[in-house]
């Protein structure tokens, strides 16, 4: 299947997850079927496939610092989700023997991401986060998975060909050639929920600072670079588009100049490397890998707790993919 890197990752193909449980505090949404959830508004993401019935009944999660700034425009909490606990969290991924927990919630909800991710340790969970709010980055967490042997990968998904990892890819292709960056910038704008949320300076500011870190590992002084999500534009939906200028000097300080636009649909562009990161934390947890796994985390996320080039960030996802699957 396009896009697809892996068929077996440790042996497990895509087509062996399965949902088992999911939460959230949308009060359209819980206590609907998973199937039907996920194109319930706000959802602004295109369906490409059928969808059968999961059976998996979305349940009301804590909710925290969830919903916030522009996002209390356009979602309501279900009254349920106000009495939701933690240990709600803890019993259901028991009860139901949950193999990873993912969390895509909104960025800027840092309580509700650290609550979750607590949960998760609690329950002997591996957990994903695809948000910008510090999990691997706060200490006190991040200890508690290693210390319970329970594999955690993070923070902030990269998108499978998003704008961080085509920024970084181009550093690195001028950087190789001897090239130094004087100037770049990366802009990005879409109509989902992401960028309505996004668009609140404050909610906003982990992407900001998990851009940078991505740059910086690129090899660049990305202190003041402006790398973020940059407008909504509802009628955009699903379709982002990220502009990427560099301005870089080159054989006796000639100037080159590379402008780029990329158009990609957000939601599964997501997608790509979820299933890779889902089923490396099941691996993960087989091969008893606790704590941050360090060599995967490069390629998958933007904000790892040890950064690394493009190059050198697939080569080490490649090598455990294949240490696994050796074993
Ligand atoms: N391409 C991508 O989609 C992509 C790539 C990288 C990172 N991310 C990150 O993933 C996260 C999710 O992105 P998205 O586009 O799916 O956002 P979204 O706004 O579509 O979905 C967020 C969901 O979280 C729910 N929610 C809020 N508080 C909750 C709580 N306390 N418990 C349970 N559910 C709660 C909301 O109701 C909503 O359904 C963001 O932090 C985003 O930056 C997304």
């Amino acid at each position: 299947m396009n896009g697809i890197m892996y068929e077996r990752i440790g042996g497990y193909r895509v087509s062996d997850m399965r949902f088992v449980a999911a939460f959230d505090v949308d009060r359209r949404k819980v206590g609907l079927d998973l199937a039907k959830a996920v194109v319930t508004p706000p959802v602004a993401a295109v369906l490409h496939t059928d969808v059968e019935p999961t059976g998996v009944a979305v349940e009301p999660g804590p909710l925290f610092d969830g919903i916030g700034g522009n996002l209390i425009d356009v979602i309501e909490p279900h009254p349920t989700s106000l009495e939701a606990t933690i240990d709600d969290v803890v019993d259901r991924l028991a009860a139901v023997r949950a193999d990873v927990l993912v969390c895509l919630l909104p960025t800027g909800a840092t309580d509700a991401v650290q609550a979750y991710a607590r949960a998760a340790v609690r329950a002997g969970v591996p957990f994903v986060n695809a948000t910008p709010e510090p999990v691997v980055h706060e200490p006190e967490i991040a200890a508690a998975f290693a210390a319970s042997g329970v594999p955690l990968l993070g923070d902030d998904l990269r998108s499978h060909v998003g704008a961080t990892t085509l920024h970084t890819a181009l550093i690195e292709l001028l950087q190789s050639r001897g090239l130094a960056v004087v100037n770049t910038y990366q802009l990005n704008v879409g109509g989902n929920t992401d960028f309505l949320n996004l668009a609140d300076p404050k909610r906003a500011a982990g992407k900001l600072r998990t851009k940078r870190s991505a740059l910086h590992a690129a090899g660049i002084d990305a202190s003041t670079v402006s790398a973020g999500p940059n407008g909504f534009v509802k009628y955009l939906g699903d379709e982002k588009t990220c502009f990427i200028r560099i301005e870089a000097a080159s054989v006796l300080d000639s100037n080159l100049v590379l402008d780029v636009r990329m158009q990609v649909e957000d939601s599964p562009n997501a997608a790509g490397v979820l299933v890779n990161a889902v089923r490396v934390a099941k691996v993960a947890a087989e091969h008893g890998h606790a704590g941050s796994v360090h060599d995967v985390c490069a390629f998958l996320f933007k904000n790892p707790r040890e950064g690394a080039t493009d190059s050198v960030g697939i080569r080490k996802f490649r090598e455990y993919v294949d240490s696994v699957v050796q074993d």
